[in-house]
């Protein structure tokens, strides 16, 4: 099942993006004592991170109750600017003072395989024997239709049984680490959220009843027993039907 919201602006998806995540942390927290989400690089989810950090929201999470991973990682130095847990530690992490055991950092000083590799181990390692089911997965849209570091043309789209893997796109000096469609699918909740004008393309094209095979990468998330949501701004939108329900 999916839905598709729509607000005025990043701002408005940001608040509401941070309100859905406290909100699903206290339910998740309450019902099994803890609370595990997935978190998306990029800068459209900063907005959400700085939110949630801010005051009033801090002091209404049992953030200790928290475990945090990345659906994806740049294979660079640890203080790069370009790694996502810089960007998530930045806006969300430091300033709540978290203990060192809640927070999964995909190892991107190990070689590529051995991170992918080391990170499966880590997801085995919180989640057991139970399905690796992530209570909220955050995801965001690139404009060629990848999310987390799923590119076109990967082999990591084809992937059916890992839960990560090495991809890299040709013009970066860099490969990644990421989350595969077996692992994200899932989860109890996914949020892609997708912001600006130049997404709204690739957002009509995977929203678009008729797409199959899944014109992009993007298109192969698909919950198996979870609800996915497209929160969107109005730019990413504005080239949806007015009344447009995704398939
Ligand atoms: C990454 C991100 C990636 C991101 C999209 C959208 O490491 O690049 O995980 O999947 O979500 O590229 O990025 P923006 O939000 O910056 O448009």
């Amino acid at each position: 099942m999916s839905r598709l919201q729509r607000f005025a602006d990043l701002e408005a998806l940001s608040r509401a993006a941070a309100a859905r995540f406290a909100e699903q942390a206290k339910t998740a927290i309450a019902a099994r004592g803890r609370f595990s989400v997935l978190l998306a690089g990029g800068e459209t989810p900063r907005r959400t991170y700085e939110l949630l950090a801010e005051e009033p929201r801090q002091r209404a999470i049992p953030w200790d109750r928290i475990h945090f991973f990345w659906g994806d990682e740049r294979c660079v130095g640890a203080q790069d600017p370009q790694r996502n847990e810089t960007m998530v530690s930045r806006a969300l992490l430091d300033p709540l003072e978290l203990r060192s055991d809640q927070v999964h950092p995909i190892r991107s000083d190990l070689a590529p395989e051995q991170a992918a590799a080391d990170y499966a181990v880590e997801l085995r390692n919180f989640f057991g024997t139970a399905p690796p089911c992530f209570d909220l997965v955050l995801l965001g849209l690139g404009t060629d239709g990848h999310t987390a570091s799923l590119l076109p043309g990967s082999a990591a789209l084809e992937e059916k049984v890992r839960w990560t893997a090495v991809t890299r796109r040709p013009e970066e000096p860099f490969s990644r680490v990421t989350l595969t469609a077996p692992l994200l699918n899932q989860a109890a909740l996914i949020l892609f959220l997708v912001a600006g004008r130049n997404k709204a393309e690739v957002l009509r094209a995977l929203l678009a009843r008729t797409a199959h095979p899944p014109p992009y990468p993007a298109g192969l998330i698909r919950p198996l027993t979870g609800t996915l949501e497209w929160w969107v701004d109005q730019a990413a939108a504005s080239l949806l039907a007015p009344g447009h329900a995704p398939a």
